[in-house]
């Protein structure tokens, strides 16, 4: 259920090169999906900046997020026990329930796009699916939660500069694996690429860029074969099946 509320930060410390994990711990319990993001109002900015949730405990939720801009830098200086004010519950999540006794299911996640698929493998985890989970960094200085990822599922991890991993590509690690169901979020090149890769049904968790992030300003708007999609509010993760990458 989307809802606006105060949290107070607990941990907001770097994990990687400019990537940090926030912790913020609310008063109410908090049922998040997997897939969802919570929407952040950091001071002196008037859009809200979202960030998929990472996971999420009784009453905390965690998201990982790299310094790209003013934002996030700004972000990154909030220091423990100050208030931030977030907006949760949003997006419509993973459907987990698509999945059948016979999906041979792999998680993709390229960059940033791991946080939120540690939220779906821990959850896929609990509802006892076996799957395996491919990550891919563009340097090992980048790369995160690979500990946490290995406790859930087989990991093959891959880097552009080969020092974690295998040297290549996402894809170059999905050729050893066999699948026929995936869910991926990663850079938008790393999603067509995995959508072309193999015809197999899945869910793609789009992060592209957000303004009003309540469905009123159609700057997040994305086309899909039937029509044009609000990420925000329509998505963000949409199914492969729906996927429109012609353009
Ligand atoms: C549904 C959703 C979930 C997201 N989850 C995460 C997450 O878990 N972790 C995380 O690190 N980031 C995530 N993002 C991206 C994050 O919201 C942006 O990085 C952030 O808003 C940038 O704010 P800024 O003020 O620092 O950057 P700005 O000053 O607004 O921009 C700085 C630079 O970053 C680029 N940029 C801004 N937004 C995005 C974006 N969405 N994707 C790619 N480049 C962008 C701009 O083009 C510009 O080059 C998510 C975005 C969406 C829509
Ligand atoms: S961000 Fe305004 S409609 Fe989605």
């Amino acid at each position: 259920m989307r809802e606006r509320c105060l949290c107070s930060v607990k941990y907001n410390e770097p994990i990687a090169k400019d990537i940090f994990k926030l912790v913020i711990e609310t008063s109410v319990n908090l049922q998040q999906i997997p897939g969802q993001f919570i929407n952040i109002k950091i001071d002196n900015f008037y859009l809200r900046r979202p960030f998929s949730i990472c996971d999420c405990l009784e009453k905390s939720i965690i998201i990982v997020y790299k310094v790209v801009g003013r934002g996030t830098k700004r972000l990154s200086e909030t220091t423990r026990a100050q208030q931030l004010d977030i907006i949760c519950g949003l997006g419509n999540g993973f459907d987990m329930d698509a999945l059948s006794d016979k999906s041979e299911v792999v998680l993709i996640g390229g960059g940033m796009g791991a946080a939120p698929l540690y939220f779906l493998a821990k959850s896929l985890k609990e509802s006892g699916v076996s799957f395996e989970t491919v990550l891919g960094f563009t340097d090992s200085k980048q790369a995160f939660f690979l500990d946490e990822f290995s406790r859930f599922s087989a990991i093959h991890v891959s880097s552009l500069d080969g020092k974690i991993g295998t040297k290549g590509l996402v894809t170059d690690s999905l050729r050893d694996i066999s699948y026929n169901y995936y869910f991926s979020c990663g850079p938008l090149p790393m999603l067509k690429s995995v959508h072309r890769f193999k015809a197999a049904p899945g869910q793609l968790l789009l992060e592209e860029r957000m303004g009003c992030g309540f469905g009123a300003c159609m700057s997040c708007s994305f086309k899909t074969i039937n029509k044009s999609k609000r990420i925000c509010v329509d998505g963000p993760v949409i199914y492969s099946s729906e996927v429109d990458f012609s353009e």
